[in-house]
């Protein structure tokens, strides 16, 4: 529960808003779906409800689209796939808002929003002032950025331009996607029919947060030596992990390693792990956000203590 709770629909608004809740606690929502709240704001919540999408620019390969952060993410991948504007297909379905997306440079079936991003502009609440921030500007990570990280609080999003093909370069490599598609009978690829194949995958596995609140993946997956990996594979010969290219790291399924701990499916409550993807957590309604919290912690700690290895959040709790 919130004290206050106000949206913002123009960049006007915004100034005003954070002058009349100066000295409260503050916190600024996009869509809100990677948030875990666990106790109560004793201040503003204030949603970012900045909208429109336009063309600003475009040369002989790409267009530049800028869109308000406002804007709920997959209405922004429907806009571009329409007009054939490719980069954005591969990320569609996700749940939240496009100010929300660089945030954590948001990423699904082998493309970041890193990408496409071409910069964005955030207002500054306490120089109480726009700074534009470009590509390099922003320290994008594996769902990670300066946002999440070192300017965590300061900045809010106002609007995000991304640079789109008009000749679409597919990404299909990974798996499911190609399998999809054969599924589909797609003979010919299109910026539509990898969407499709993407919408169908996510819809097989992660549950829909308008009908069961969840914040997507809960965890990252994490990074350990090849080393590591190697001790860890003589003794489970079918623990799922992708070499980091260029590194002598590999990257592990951290929901495999929740599913060999028996969490799949869990519920306690109504606080549980989702049945088809145990790197989801899900709330069957009244589960409290500690409630979610503390089983995240047990999570992690039977992952530590079976595999040795650390499970660090992706879901930014207040
Ligand atoms: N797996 C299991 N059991 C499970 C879940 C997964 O064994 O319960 C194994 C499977 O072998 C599977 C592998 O883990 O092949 C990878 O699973 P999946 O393809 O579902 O992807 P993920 O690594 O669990 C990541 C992202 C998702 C993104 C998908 C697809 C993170 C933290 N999560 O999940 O992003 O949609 O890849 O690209 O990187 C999100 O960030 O909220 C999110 C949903």
């Amino acid at each position: 529960m919130a004290r206050y709770y106000a949206e913002f629909g123009t960049a006007e608004e915004l100034p005003e808003l954070l002058e009349w809740a100066a000295g409260r606690e503050l916190i600024i929502l996009g869509g809100g779906s990677n948030v875990l709240f666990t106790k109560d704001i004793d201040g503003l919540v204030a949603r970012n409800a900045l909208k429109g999408i336009e063309l600003v620019d475009e040369d002989e390969d790409y267009v530049y689209v800028r869109s308000g952060a406002g804007e709920v993410w997959q209405e922004f991948v429907e806009h571009c796939i329409a007009r054939d504007w490719a980069g954005v297909e591969n990320l569609s379905l996700i749940p939240g808002s496009v100010g929300a997306a660089p945030m954590q440079n948001i990423g699904a079936y082998g493309v970041e929003l890193k990408e496409v991003f071409y910069a964005l502009e955030a207002w500054h609440i306490a120089e109480k002032k726009a700074y534009t921030f470009t590509l390099n500007d922003c320290a994008f990570g594996y769902r990670e950025s300066v946002f999440k990280r070192q300017y965590r609080g300061q900045f809010v999003i106002l609007n995000v331009t991304f640079r789109l093909a008009k000749k679409p370069v597919f990404r299909t490599e990974y798996g499911a996607i190609k399998q999809e598609l054969e599924r589909m009978g797609v003979q010919e690829l299109s910026i539509r029919a990898v969407s499709a194949a993407v919408t169908a995958i996510r819809r097989s596995k992660l549950p829909d947060p308008a009908v069961i609140g969840n914040a997507g993946s809960f965890f990252k997956n994490p990074t350990i030596t090849d080393e590591q990996f190697d001790v860890l594979q003589a003794e489970y010969m079918d623990i799922v992990g992708y070499h980091n290219n260029g590194t002598d790291t590999t990257k592990l399924a951290a929901g495999w390693l929740i599913e060999q701990c028996g969490w799949k499916g869990f519920r306690r409550g109504d606080a549980g792990v989702h049945a088809r993807q145990a790197l989801v957590l899900v709330n069957y309604g009244g589960a409290t956000g500690q409630e979610i919290y503390d089983l995240s912690q047990e999570i992690q700690a039977s992952v530590h203590e079976k595999f040795g290895v650390e499970l660090e959040r992706e879901v930014n709790i207040i």
